[in-house]
């Protein structure tokens, strides 16, 4: 069977509404099908355990869906195309790829794929991995490699997860809305309560597990009173019903928690650190939670920051508080992820001598080497918050004896709020290779967080989901690639972005090579084209306040969240040397430092991060900074009208509940930048006098 790459699986003119997203499993053609057929007849799992029957599930749903009939399942092998799945530890298992075969030092989430072929009476495809949820991954991946096309015939796959913790943070509030959320309600909670049919818990949990997501946090960081509650008796029952389905796929449930929960649930006078009653209640609740999931991941905590409770109100360090924490949990193997989104968030704007992009370095860097073991701390990609264009944070080459988790916005908070088409996956390809330069050339982000630099042994990625309870989980089913992306890039940084894109839109919308490259080409072009039309060369913000949607450049200037751009009539930025302005450029190492520091080698893309500059300032484009703000916001709007137009291109090759969702969003995103077009045009042009050299319309 030879990779096949001419037909569409998607039924054109049924409707679908998204909900199945890349586990949809459309029935292949024929040609094809008979050919996957003779090799996944048959099924054998061989042991017993919640995961291993999930792999069961998962395999009958898809390859059923797919070939449109269902394996056999049965105990041995013996049939000729026999897919066999197990742990390493299984004789059967065993005796088909031979003990010498299996890779050394396979983590517990690694897995190998191999094809046996034993003549054509003994055809057989084996998934093994140490373990059970390897196993689920590997299944997942066979799917993946059919319904992308791919050939079966000499599999020999290995596998090995990068990062050890590859984490899903909600931000759902227990009324039902969620932070920052641009896809419905919350499909966890409502009115104070979990939702008790929890049947898209689990369909959430196929979807995270069949990317490698292991662990998820299913409250909001910003954790309310009712939230405090769900480490308290009453509430930890329903916790564990979640932690039940949630472990089938794999994945550990964290709880987001109250600093102040001694006090406000334990009626206890403080919330100390270094108080040993507080540290017995800690402990006390630690065992509880164990006790009814011995598994529970452990604590998400964002604590100090945007007025949450934390150690500074008892003049404690990060440090005091996070090792509290991990001091309860240790003796469960719970462990303890803590936020640096810390910052003065009541900055007077009249001061320009506060920067608030120092903050996570200015606090966390003095604090190295101090935390437990079992801490991670949690860091935002950028310096600010989640903006389309921003700096990598110096934090990251900044801890050296610290376990650190890279934290992204999946929820499209900045870049378009899942309205617009924004893919994500380019940006944060770029946020995971850029070299530190931490430990000398090719310290890259990725390699830090995984932990291999600097000997650590705990590391990876976490994001904030994107989901709600739309039918198309996402609000766009465009976004559903965001999510897909995220996990394929926890499981491994250094996939290409090409491969997926590709993989993702074969899988949502099947093999025709024309949508194929029309969607993939909408997608890779989609960040390039929001930034251009939204606030330029890195300055951020421009945001209407609150809650973030739509240009209003003045939005956030003269307000107390430490967000400005200092435009006035000669020139825009923010000078953020160390000869001149905060200092911010100083807190990398030599060679980024540098880069960022002189005018004549900062990247265009981050340069009024870096720099205020005269509107006359040169690009290394060529342009003036004028100019580049007049011509981005011009094409940026063309460049939407052609995605709307490559979009209605596809109309009769995809189906019409999607084709008619994504085109209605596409004609709001074209008149919403025209929008921000207009106004940052105008804005700039009543700012600078200096018209466009191509007299093109600016409304004065
Ligand atoms: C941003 C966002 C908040 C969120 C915060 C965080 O500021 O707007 O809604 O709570 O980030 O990451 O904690």
């Amino acid at each position: 069977m030879s990779p096949h790459n001419n037909a569409s699986r998607v039924k054109t003119g049924a409707a679908d509404n998204g909900y199945e997203a890349w586990l949809r499993y459309g029935l292949l053609p024929e040609q094809i099908r008979d050919g996957y057929a003779s090799w996944c007849s048959q099924l054998v799992i061989a042991e017993r355990s919640v995961v291993m029957e999930s792999v069961r599930k998962e395999l009958v749903r898809g390859l059923s869906s797919m070939l449109g009939r269902k394996p056999r399942v049965s105990d041995k092998p013996g049939r000729n195309g026999t897919i066999l799945a197990g742990t390493f530890e299984c004789a059967q298992v065993a005796a088909f790829i031979g003990g010498t075969e299996i890779p050394e030092a396979l983590p517990e989430d690694g897995f190998v794929i191999r094809t046996v072929d034993n003549g054509p009476k003994s055809r057989c495809i084996v998934l093994a991995s140490p373990t059970d949820k390897g196993v689920l991954y590997a299944a997942f991946h066979l799917l993946r490699l059919i319904g992308t096309g791919q050939d079966l015939h000499a599999l020999s796959v290995v596998e090995r997860p990068r990062n050890r913790l590859r984490m899903i943070n909600q931000w759902d509030n227990m009324d039902g809305s969620i932070e920052r959320g641009y896809a419905g309600r919350s499909i966890f909670y409502r009115n104070g309560k979990f939702i008790r049919d929890k049947s898209r818990f689990r369909d959430y949990a196929r979807m995270l597990a069949s990317v490698g997501v292991n662990a998820i946090a299913i409250n909001n960081v910003n954790v309310n009173n009712a939230e405090t509650k769900l480490i308290a008796p009453e509430l930890l029952p329903s916790v564990a019903n979640v932690a039940d389905i949630f472990r089938a796929y794999g994945i550990k449930v964290y709880l987001s928690i109250n600093f102040a929960s001694p006090i406000q649930i334990g009626a206890l006078p403080t919330a100390d650190p270094l108080d040993s009653g507080v540290r017995r209640w800690w402990a006390e609740r630690a065992e509880d939670i164990y006790r009814r999931i011995p598994d529970f991941g452990g604590f998400l905590v964002k604590a100090d920051s945007e007025f949450r409770p934390g150690p500074f109100t008892y003049g404690r360090n990060h440090a005091d508080g996070a090792n509290m924490l991990a001091e309860a949990l240790e003796p469960f193997g719970g462990i303890v992820v803590w936020r640096c989104f810390v910052y003065n968030c009541q900055q007077d704007w009249r001061d320009r001598s506060t920067d608030r992009a120092r903050a996570a370095y200015d606090h966390f860097t003095p604090l190295d080497g101090t935390f437990r073991d079992n801490v991670i701390l949690q860091i935002k990609n950028g310096p600010m918050d989640f903006q389309v264009r921003e700096p990598v944070s110096p934090l990251f080459g900044g801890l050296r004896r610290t376990n650190t988790l890279l934290e992204l916005q999946i929820t499209q908070e900045y870049t378009g709020q899942q309205r617009h088409l924004c893919y994500l996956v380019p940006q944060w390809k770029e946020i995971v290779d850029l070299d530190t330069y931490a430990a000398g050339e090719g310290t890259t982000v990725s390699k830090i967080v995984d932990g291999s630099v600097f000997g650590r042994p705990y590391g990876g990625f976490a994001a904030v989901s994107n989901i709600g309870d739309d039918a198309n989980w996402c609000g766009h089913v465009l976004a559903q690639a965001n999510l897909y992306g995220f996990g394929r890039l926890a499981w491994n940084p250094e996939l290409a972005t090409k491969q997926i894109t590709d993989e993702w839109v074969k899988l949502a919308f099947g093999n025709d090579p024309e949508v194929a490259a029309a969607i993939g080409r909408m997608l890779l072009s989609s960040w390039e084209i929001y930034e251009s039309y939204t606030a330029p060369l890195g300055v951020g913000w421009m945001v209407n306040p609150g809650h973030h949607y739509g240009p209003n450049v003045d939005g956030y200037e003269y307000s107390m969240w430490g967000t400005y751009h200092f435009a006035d009539c000669h020139g825009i930025g923010v000078d953020r040397t160390v000869a001149t302005g905060t200092g911010f450029a100083g807190q990398y190492h030599d060679i980024p430092a540098a880069r960022y520091e002189s005018l004549e080698t900062c990247p265009d893309e981050l340069l009024l991060f870096f720099h205020h500059v005269p509107y006359t300032h040169r690009l290394h484009s060529g342009k003036t900074v004028i100019q580049h703000i007049y011509d981005s916001h011009f094409e940026g709007v063309e460049r939407v009208e052609e995605l709307k137009r490559t979009w209605e291109s596809l109309r009769s090759r995809i189906d019409e509940g999607r084709f008619t969702h994504v085109l209605g969003r596409l004609e709001e995103q074209v008149e919403h930048a025209k929008e921000w077009r207009d106004m940052i045009n105008t804005y700039f042009y009543r700012k600078s006098g200096i018209p466009d050299e191509r007299s093109r319309r600016i409304y004065s």
